[in-house]
């Protein structure tokens, strides 16, 4: 169904499975995985790092103009992140850098700067790409567009299985409300709010495995 260097995307909130999906999906078709969150990340790390009021514009149009984002895909599925060649892969992962990313991605000027760089990155197709507004805004004519979602209640049971795996610990309230609190901000932004694209594949996996929704969307994409 798709022609070569197609452009595959896949929207949703977080602990849906966007992630874990979307590698899977890029592996087995020999894709390039595009994940745009990593980079509204790698930006919340710098804001962060240099303690840039969000609301002093001219600030953080200065920072954006003299940052260089570079994501080099690793010998297996994952991806390295590179901030001004710093490597950030490990450091971008935190829970508190998930919200801080959430903030600074409702500025337009960050924005903007993030769709300019996908793009780039997508020009010549062959490509997986993950986040909350990649089918709607940042590749309107992508060849093929999923929206991954689950319940919060699950998503928040699958964090806090991944949380106790690694070791850590795990409140499973305070992870639904943290999670609740991103979905509400994610989608209620006045700039590229998280919802499906009006062509998108809506797909819940609340009760599908991994395994499932990959095969189900190899389906959709058909041969690439
Ligand atoms: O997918 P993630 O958890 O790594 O994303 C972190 C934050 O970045 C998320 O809360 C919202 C923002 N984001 C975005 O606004 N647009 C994207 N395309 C990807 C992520």
């Amino acid at each position: 169904m798709t022609k070569q260097g197609a452009i595959i995307t896949i929207d949703g909130p977080s602990g849906s499975g966007k992630s874990t999906i979307s590698k899977r999906l890029a592996a087995k078709l020999g894709y390039t995985f595009l994940d745009t969150g990593a980079m509204y990340r790698a930006v919340g790390l710098k804001v962060e790092r240099l303690g840039i009021d969000l609301a002093d514009t001219e600030t953080l149009g200065r920072m954006l103009d003299n940052t260089e984002l570079r994501l080099v895909p690793g010998t297996d599925e994952h991806v390295r992140v590179y901030l001004d060649n710093e490597e950030v892969t490990l450091a971008i992962r935190t829970a508190a850098m998930g919200l801080v990313a959430s903030k600074v991605s409702a500025h337009p000027a960050v924005r903007t700067k993030l769709t300019h760089l996908q793009r780039e990155m997508g020009r010549k197709g062959r490509v997986v790409a993950e986040g909350r507004d990649t089918g709607t805004v940042v590749f309107p004519e992508a060849d093929c567009k999923f929206f991954l979602d689950a319940s919060p209640d699950e998503r928040a049971r699958r964090r806090c299985a991944q949380l106790l795996e690694k070791g850590q610990t795990a409140d499973y309230e305070e992870i639904l409300a943290q999670i609740k609190k991103r979905d509400h901000a994610d989608s209620t932004r006045t700039h590229a709010p998280l919802k499906p694209a009006a062509d998108a594949v809506i797909i819940d996996s609340s009760t599908m495995s991994i395994d499932e929704v990959v095969a189900y969307m190899l389906e959709r994409v058909g041969d690439p």
